[in-house]
Formats: C-alpha cells, structure tokens, sequence
C-alpha cells in the first residue's frame, strides 16, 4: 500500500531509445539515455503512484519498484503501451525512432568489396499519437515530450495539437545546450492554458515537477 498523492493511480511511462534492427547485429536508434524518463518514474514512485515503465535498451538502469517491460523496437514498444492500458496517466519521454528498416536481415550482412547496402525504411506507429487519440479508454492525462532546436514553443503547441496530447514537456536541444546526454533540462510545459517556461534544473528536478503537477491535475 503506497501513501502520498498519487496513490491508486496507475501511471505508464515510456523511456529510452527503441533500436530499429538491421540485421542481428545492426540497428538505427535515436540518441537517448533514458535519464528523465527514469527520473519521471522514480519521481512518480515517490509520489505513491503505480508506474508501468516501458522502456527501449537505455544507458540507466530502471527504477526499482516499477512494473517493468523491456523492449527493442517502437513496434513492441506500442504493444506493450497497449497492454498496459488502461492507466489514469501516461507519460511519453521515449525517444522512438521514426522509421524502421524494411525487411531487416535475419543474418549479418556481410561486407562485400564494390558493393553498398541499400536500406529502405517504412515508418513506424507514433505511440503517443495513438493513445491520445483513442476514442474509448483513453488515459485521463496525456503527455508528450518534444525536442527543439528552434521556435521551441510554437513547434511544441503546433506538435501538442497534432498529436492530440494534453501536455507537452518541450526541451531545447540546441547542441551548445549541452542537455542532450547532460544532468540539466530546460524545459517550457505547453498545456491548454499556455506555455510556461520553467528554469534550467537538473532533470531530477523537473521529474519532480512534473509528477507533482501530474498529482495536482489527476487530483
Ligand atoms: O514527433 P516527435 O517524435 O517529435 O514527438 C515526440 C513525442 O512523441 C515524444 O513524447 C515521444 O515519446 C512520442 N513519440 C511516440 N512514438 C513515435 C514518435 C514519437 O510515442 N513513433
């Protein structure tokens, strides 16, 4: 029996890269270590929450206390989602990639001299788009993350509309940022009432935010 605010509530949360196999030994994958999405976890933990934790082979280790679902690929990673449902709230922060190869070689694909292998690429399931847009079952919050180089806030509301989200957790991932792979976020929260910047905090710190307002909507 957990106590605190968010108890007897089932939160998902995905994390982490997914690898995109090109043969057994091969893959494409996003840049991602998993670093918030395990910081939300353990935040929610805190908090008195049960956490569902789907997660993409990451460079951290996951929280201790959540259900916990390994997968490669963005398509496990949708099956898995799915079979979590239903949940009071779902987190999106994995870094899914967009494409995956088609036609991935069940053996390594040997180098050859003069000749090039040719991927061709088929685009995967957008995990968050699909769960916001569920007509029956849906989670009563819903939040997507966005990574931005540029225009931060009006990329991140156009992004929350199209994906159908209620919150968007937009970063800046300008290089001379340093965040991406770093300990600090600097994030700006994008919801129905508006952008709200927050400062630069250690992505601990913004886990911590984040849960506790995820507490205050789920109230
Ligand atoms: O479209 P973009 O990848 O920028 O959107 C980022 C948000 O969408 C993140 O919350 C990410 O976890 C989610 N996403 C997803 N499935 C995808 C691509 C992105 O859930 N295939």
């Amino acid at each position: 029996f957990a106590a605190g605010p968010l108890a007897g509530q089932r939160v998902l949360v995905t994390s982490g890269p997914t690898h995109e196999p090109i043969d057994p030994v091969r893959y494409i994958a996003n840049r991602s270590s998993g670093a918030q999405g395990t910081a939300i976890a353990e935040a929610l933990l805190r908090l008195g929450a049960e956490v569902i934790f789907v997660t993409g082979p990451a460079d951290v280790a996951p929280p201790d206390g959540v259900a916990l679902h390994r997968v490669e690929t963005a398509r496990q990673m949708l099956d898995a989602v799915q079979a979590a449902l239903p949940v009071d709230a779902a987190v999106f922060a994995a870094a899914v990639a967009d494409w995956r190869v088609r036609e991935a070689s069940d053996r390594k694909i040997k180098k050859q001299a003069g000749t090039l292998p040719a991927l061709h690429f088929d685009e995967n399931p957008d995990i968050l788009a699909t769960v916001a847009q569920m007509a029956t079952g849906r989670p009563g919050l819903v939040v997507g993350f966005a990574a931005e180089t540029n225009d931060v806030v009006e990329n991140a509301t156009a992004k929350r509309a199209r994906k159908g989200c209620d919150w968007i957790v937009a970063n800046d991932v300008r290089p001379e940022t340093g965040i991406m792979g770093g300990a600090e976020n600097a994030v700006t929260l994008i919801t129905s009432e508006g952008a709200e910047a927050w400062p630069r905090m250690g992505k601990r710190a913004v886990a911590e935010r984040l849960a506790e307002r995820l507490a205050a909507a789920l109230g």
